[in-house]
């Protein structure tokens, strides 16, 4: 009698935990096509790694801007791509505002669309799983030329302005009710990203800001000179570097030369575990030197967004703020960049580095922008 009654309240247990934690996710190929305005490309082909370090000597010089320019004009570019993405909701539906609420989630360079889950103690480091475990649900993609998306030129194609068009159409898709499983038509959506994510979610706002209802911008500082972080990036052709992997990347597709090099530029002193940097040496993603050269064609000042916008970045992010993060994220940014913002926030995550979300207290992170869309109805 007694083990039954355990044997039934385990049960009970273990039903009432996988309901709390359940997710339904959907994957999807998604087809678009997008035109944009891009920079026509002048700058030598890499032949080798030691043409890379070149390259990055140049952009990350103190006088960079003095230096010839790798482009020779601008002009317009039609291009169709597929884009491969998942979209995440609760198993258990109140209908509550957050579980109106789509977050739209854009992953930031090296990485693809599990920056943002973490197949590693999902516990500790998913940001799909803690925000689903508040009820909210999550898109997010591979940026173009990242995991499943197509494969493009690294020295012209992937320029941030195309990824931004992608951003948009896929933002519009969203908002008709298109690749949310059975979840239908969302009633707001918020853009989350991750530093290269934030500057194209930061343009999203700037350029179509009818389009959306908040924006989380972690791992993003303004008007910061950390060009070092370039150099200790220690960039080498990926095809080359581990062959096999990148077989189906040019040779402007480019990738740190080890662990060490990952850790100088994503992470910081003791905040993360070398388990968690290996798992992301096992997951990261290669760049494209023209994502480098173009981050500085987005438009960056979003005055007439009036909806919410919560900066949040690591104390010690070498990759945004040279290291330093104290002081610097509220002001320009809140006059310049968000000046008509309801309730602009800019947060100083304590002792991390650039990667947020793959520190000890990503989940901490979590909780204060989950808090905060909550708090404004999100
Ligand atoms: C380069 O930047 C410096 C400092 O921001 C500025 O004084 C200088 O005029 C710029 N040079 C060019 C060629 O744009
Ligand atoms: C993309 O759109 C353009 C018009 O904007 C059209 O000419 C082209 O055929 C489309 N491409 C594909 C593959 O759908
Ligand atoms: C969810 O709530 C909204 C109002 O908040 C209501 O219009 C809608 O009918 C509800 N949907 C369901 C399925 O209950
Ligand atoms: C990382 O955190 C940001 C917010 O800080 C979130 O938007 C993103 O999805 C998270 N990524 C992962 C892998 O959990
Ligand atoms: C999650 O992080 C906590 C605190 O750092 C740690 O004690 C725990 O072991 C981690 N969970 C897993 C499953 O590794
Ligand atoms: C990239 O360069 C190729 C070869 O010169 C050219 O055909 C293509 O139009 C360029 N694409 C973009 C987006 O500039
Ligand atoms: C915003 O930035 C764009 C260039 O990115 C510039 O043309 C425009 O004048 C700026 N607008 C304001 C209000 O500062
Ligand atoms: C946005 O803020 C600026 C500066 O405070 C102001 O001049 C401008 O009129 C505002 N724009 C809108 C659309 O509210
Ligand atoms: C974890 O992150 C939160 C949010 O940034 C912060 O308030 C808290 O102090 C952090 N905890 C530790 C131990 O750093």
């Amino acid at each position: 009698m007694k083990s039954s009654h355990l044997q039934l309240s385990s049960l009970l247990f273990s039903v009432f935990a996988s309901a709390q934690n359940s997710r339904i996710c959907q994957d999807y190929m998604i087809p678009v096509n997008i035109t944009s305005q891009v920079l026509v490309a002048s700058y030598p082909h890499f032949q080798d790694s030691y043409d890379v370090v070149d390259f990055i000597n140049n952009l990350a010089r103190r006088d960079a801007n003095a230096t010839k320019s790798p482009f020779s004009g601008v002009e317009s570019a039609t291009a169709a791509y597929n884009i491969g993405a998942t979209f995440c909701s609760p198993g258990t539906n109140t209908n509550t505002s957050q579980e109106r609420t789509i977050l739209v989630a854009t992953h930031g360079l090296a990485y693809d669309r599990r920056y943002w889950d973490s197949g590693m103690d999902p516990t500790n480091y998913s940001f799909v799983d803690f925000a689903i475990s508040r009820g909210y649900s999550v898109f997010f993609y591979d940026r173009l030329g990242t995991g499943l998306s197509s494969k493009v030129s690294g020295y012209n194609e992937s320029q941030a302005t195309t990824q931004l068009g992608i951003l948009q159409q896929l933002t519009g898709f969203l908002r008709d009710g298109k690749y949310t499983g059975n979840f239908g038509t969302p009633s707001k959506i918020v853009h989350v990203g991750h530093s290269f994510g934030s500057l194209l979610s930061n343009g999203l706002i700037a350029t179509t800001p009818e389009i959306s209802d908040g924006a989380i911008l972690t791992g993003l500082a303004y008007d910061q000179n950390a060009s070092p972080f370039l150099e200790a990036f220690a960039l080498r052709i990926a095809s080359e570097q581990f062959p096999g992997k990148w077989s189906d990347r040019d040779n402007h597709y480019v990738t740190s030369v080890d662990a060490a090099a990952n850790a100088a530029t994503f992470f910081h002193g003791d905040s993360f575990s070398k388990e968690v940097l290996w798992y992301t040496e096992s997951i990261t993603q290669p760049v494209a030197s023209i994502e480098l050269l173009t981050s500085g064609a987005i438009r960056l000042n979003a005055t007439t967004f009036t909806k919410p916008v919560m900066i949040i970045s690591g104390e010690f992010d070498f990759a945004v703020c040279g290291g330093n993060c104290v002081g610097i994220l509220e002001h320009p940014a809140k006059e310049v960049n968000f000046p008509n913002a309801t309730d602009f926030q800019a947060i100083v995550h304590p002792s991390t580095g650039h990667n947020i979300n793959f520190s000890y207290n990503a989940t901490g992170a979590y909780d204060v922008i989950l808090s905060y869309l909550s708090k404004h109805g999100l």
